[in-house]
């Protein structure tokens, strides 16, 4: 059995994930497991060519992290960057909902949100989503208000850009959890820890859940 089998299995078992929750991560474990017995192949036009069908998704590991981590916060505005086909964004909204928060997340393709968004409304969870398409370090810089939890998931050259933009915008005792710091290691990412941990008023660790978690706390 896999491990997404595995945790799945382990999931169905969870008394805080009500039925259509847990129905709709089952069909993006399934999807899940497809893509990652599927050779990689670059799709039509590229990472950006608006035809990629690879969900890219954190996992069912990092996906109840996720959801464990924004649980302990109350009410939180959180900050997906990197919607993709929203399965990580299940795990944040469900965690919004249950702490009275909302989910804000950015994609650039408009038909990867349009997926998310209809899974989401299966889900039972739209209502506590905010899908935004197109760039986010530009919509980052645009965002009103301040953000208590942010998932960095998105193009890893985009790590350091987004960085910049949204540090300002850290409440007091945010947490910022960026995936693919382990798997796979690219400079992009070195460059993100570095300067993450440089930063004024953060405390960070690197744990190896999933691809590799940086998780940092932003307390000035
Ligand atoms: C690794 S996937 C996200 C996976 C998702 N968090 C999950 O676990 O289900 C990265 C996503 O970032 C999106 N992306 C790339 N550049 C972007 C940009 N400038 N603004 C917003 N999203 C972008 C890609 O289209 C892709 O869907």
């Amino acid at each position: 059995m896999s491990d997404n089998k595995q945790d799945h299995a382990a999931l169905t078992g969870e008394h805080r994930l009500d039925d259509k929750v847990l129905n709709v991560l089952g069909t993006y474990h399934q999807r899940i497991d497809q893509e990652r017995a599927t050779p990689r192949q670059e799709a039509p036009g590229g990472r950006d060519g608006g035809q990629d069908q690879r969900m890219r998704a954190v996992g069912p590991q990092t996906g109840r992290f996720l959801n464990i981590l924004v649980r302990s916060l109350t009410a939180p505005t959180i900050l997906e960057l990197g919607t993709s086909f929203g399965y990580s964004g299940i795990w944040l909204a469900e965690a919004a909902r249950a702490t009275g928060g909302k989910l804000i997340t950015m994609e650039v393709h408009g038909y990867k949100s349009a997926y998310a968004q209809a899974m989401a409304e299966k889900a039972g969870l739209s209502e506590h989503i905010d899908f935004r398409v197109g760039d986010a370090v530009t919509m980052i810089r645009e965002l009103r208000g301040k953000v208590d939890f942010v998932l960095v998931d998105l193009w890893k050259d985009l790590y350091l850009p987004c960085l910049e933009a949204f540090y300002p915008k850290l409440n007091t005792g945010a947490i910022v959890v960026a995936d693919n710091m382990i798997y796979p290691a690219t400079e992009d990412v070195k460059i993100y820890a570095t300067a993450i941990r440089a930063k004024p008023g953060i405390s960070s660790v690197l744990l190896p859940v999933g691809s590799g978690l940086e998780i940092s706390r932003y307390e000035p």
